[in-house]
């Protein structure tokens, strides 16, 4: 095969994303020419986070506020595949991901066929929509999905992604589980690989969502939608409530901020086993409705306003 060219945008800040996406492409590296490119704010958000940073960020993370990005050098070569590899904040795009994307450095993505990589907890539909919409706007060909996520249990995963973001440490303890993306399934997205090559050597990018999901691309839970849906409603009523008050960082809005998060983490860990099942009774009774919100979110469709 003459030499393909695949570009890798991303953006991490613990490295979990750079070990998946370095995974997916191990078998891949040697048949294709791989640039990587990372792109960070110039002002790069902390990681641990304080809690104050964090849940100040959400009405910029909802709202998609771009903040400036460090330049970047993106070799200028014909990329015969895009890799965009990004994570959900506060079930949006993360901040450096809406900034990527629309800032001028994304015209690289037009015309391309591009395959995203989430790197979640298990909460990335609203932000794959955003993501999904920019593609389009941008004219890339969005050709695939791949996301990882925690799958641990719902109360479990928040317990450990707490303690990871607020204090660094991902590794397991006692008898919490590591938190994020579990090892196994970081080393499992080397499956992908495969089947990424073959669409970039035959350069059919047409079913390669179908083979992706054979493969166990996406898995979702009918009560997340429900659950999701709930949840970023809430978020845009609170970002606006918030921004009312000023730019993220403004001392002004820090009352705001604080109710929010107090609310948050009722809403967690008080209402979300009550709230969890409702949503399951809800999707056990309208099957033929989650059946083809299911087909819809692990698919590559976009159409505008569905969550
Ligand atoms: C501010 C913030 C908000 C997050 N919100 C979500 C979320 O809404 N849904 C979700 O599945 N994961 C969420 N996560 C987890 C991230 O998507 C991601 O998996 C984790 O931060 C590791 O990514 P990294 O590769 O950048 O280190 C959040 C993380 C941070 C830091």
């Amino acid at each position: 095969m003459a030499s393909k060219n695949i570009l890798v945008i991303y953006y991490t800040q613990s490295g979990q994303l750079s070990d998946i996406i370095r995974n997916m492409l191990k078998l891949v590296s040697n048949e294709a020419e791989i640039t990587t490119v990372e792109y960070k704010p110039v002002q790069d958000f902390p990681f641990p986070w304080t809690s104050e940073q964090f849940f100040d960020a959400m009405p910029e993370c909802v709202k998609e506020i771009p903040v400036e990005l460090k330049p970047l050098q993106i070799p200028d070569k014909t990329y015969d595949l895009v890799i965009f590899g990004y994570q959900p904040w506060f079930l949006s795009p993360s901040i450096p991901t809406s900034s990527f994307l629309q800032s001028s450095y994304a015209a690289v993505l037009s015309g391309k066929p591009v395959i995203t990589v989430v790197g979640s907890r298990n909460m990335w539909l609203n932000a794959q929509e955003k993501v999904k919409g920019a593609l389009q706007k941008i004219g890339a060909r969005h050709v695939g999905n791949i996301v990882l996520a925690d799958t641990n249990h719902n109360l479990i995963s928040l317990f450990t992604i707490i303690r990871w973001t607020f204090t660094g440490r991902k590794e397991a303890k006692g008898l919490l589980p590591e938190a994020g993306v579990q090892t196994r399934d970081i080393e499992g997205a080397s499956r992908f690989g495969p089947i990424i090559l073959d669409a970039l050597k035959t350069g059919q990018f047409d079913n390669l969502q179908q083979k992706l999901l054979d493969s166990g691309a996406v898995h979702l839970k009918p009560t997340l939608i429900v659950l999701e849906k709930r949840a970023i409603t809430n978020f845009r009523k609170f970002a606006t409530y918030i921004r009312e008050k000023g730019e993220r960082g403004n001392p002004a809005r820090m009352p705001r901020v604080k109710l929010f998060k107090r609310l948050l983490l009722t809403g967690i860990f008080v209402l979300s086993p009550i709230s969890g099942l409702t949503a399951r009774l809800i999707s056990l009774f309208k099957k033929k409705t989650f059946r083809r919100q299911l087909n819809y979110f692990k698919g590559i469709r976009y159409e505008s306003g569905v969550i």
